[in-house]
């Protein structure tokens, strides 16, 4: 068994996007809007601006009452879209429930959505057509799977959870990168058996799924979910020490794929389209 060591890979995947900030004639200025006050979603927030500055993107937070009306994060996202300062727009995750998170995901203009969930951006790489921003999570994996050298094509990758953010995203680029891809859900009626075809395995529900020891041998499994279990210790869907014994590679939770997620949104961040 062998970690895919995300905290190690992001660090060199930062150093880069660092060094390819210092050459941009332009500084990259991102724009995160939080709604509300979250507690996790806070968190996300200050690490993602922490990191930006780190490595000489500007960025500013702005958060707004959870009371706030969609009219009025319309006319942000507008005045944002018409900034030229302004080079990346992120709007936080998941937002209050009387504002209508399509027709704010849908105002942003696609060449600032360093989030990649604009339609444009999601329609494009559903054609594969190269978009202005690939999803964080999704992409992040994807240069963690490509820095181990883990071949895609060919191979059966079983993706677990289909959610926008992650699960359809994933699905899409590991097809575009000639896997066999087939999508798990809650309505799946026997995951293990499908887990025992897998040659990859990317788990991202946020509740203890994969826990067959049967995984096949040199399988690659990429752990996505983060939630404390009853104790309050961090932990991932996998259960790591039943099914690490099986497999080829793993990501530990934390450390796995929480840090390339940051990293990769820092690339998406020092992309600069004018
Ligand atoms: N909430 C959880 N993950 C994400 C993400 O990748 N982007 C945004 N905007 N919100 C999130």
């Amino acid at each position: 068994m062998n970690l895919l060591d995300g905290k190690k890979v992001s660090e060199k995947v930062l150093e880069n996007v660092k060094a390819r900030v210092e050459s941009l004639n332009k500084q990259p200025f991102l724009n995160v809007i939080l709604v509300g006050d979250d507690p996790a979603s806070k968190l996300y927030v200050n690490n993602k601006r922490k990191t930006a500055e780190k490595i000489g993107i500007r960025s500013n937070v702005i958060e707004l009452p959870a009371e706030t009306d969609e009219n009025t994060l319309l006319d942000l996202i507008n005045k944002l879209n018409n900034d030229d300062k302004v080079t990346g727009i992120m709007v936080q995750l998941p937002l209050p429930v009387h504002i209508n998170k399509n027709n704010i995901v849908k105002a942003i203009n696609p060449k600032k959505d360093v989030d990649g969930f604009h339609p444009e951006n999601v329609g494009k790489l559903v054609l594969g057509i190269e978009p202005y921003f690939y999803p964080a999570t999704p992409q992040g994996i994807i240069m963690l799977l490509d820095e181990y050298g883990i071949q895609i094509e060919g191979k059966h990758a079983v993706v677990i959870g289909r959610s926008n953010i992650v699960g359809k995203p994933m699905a899409q680029m590991l097809l575009n990168r000639n896997a066999t891809v087939t999508v798990c859900h809650s309505y799946t009626s026997d995951l293990d058996e499908i887990i025992k075809t897998a040659d990859i395995i990317v788990s991202a529900v946020g509740k203890k799924i994969v826990r067959c020891k049967m995984v096949k041998k040199n399988s690659v499994i990429v752990d996505v979910g983060i939630f404390r279990d009853s104790n309050g210790k961090l932990t991932g869907d996998v259960d790591f020490d039943i099914v690490s014994p099986y497999c080829d590679f793993i990501s530990p939770v934390p450390g796995g794929v929480g840090p390339m997620t940051i990293a990769s949104l820092m690339y998406n961040a020092s992309k600069v389209y004018e």
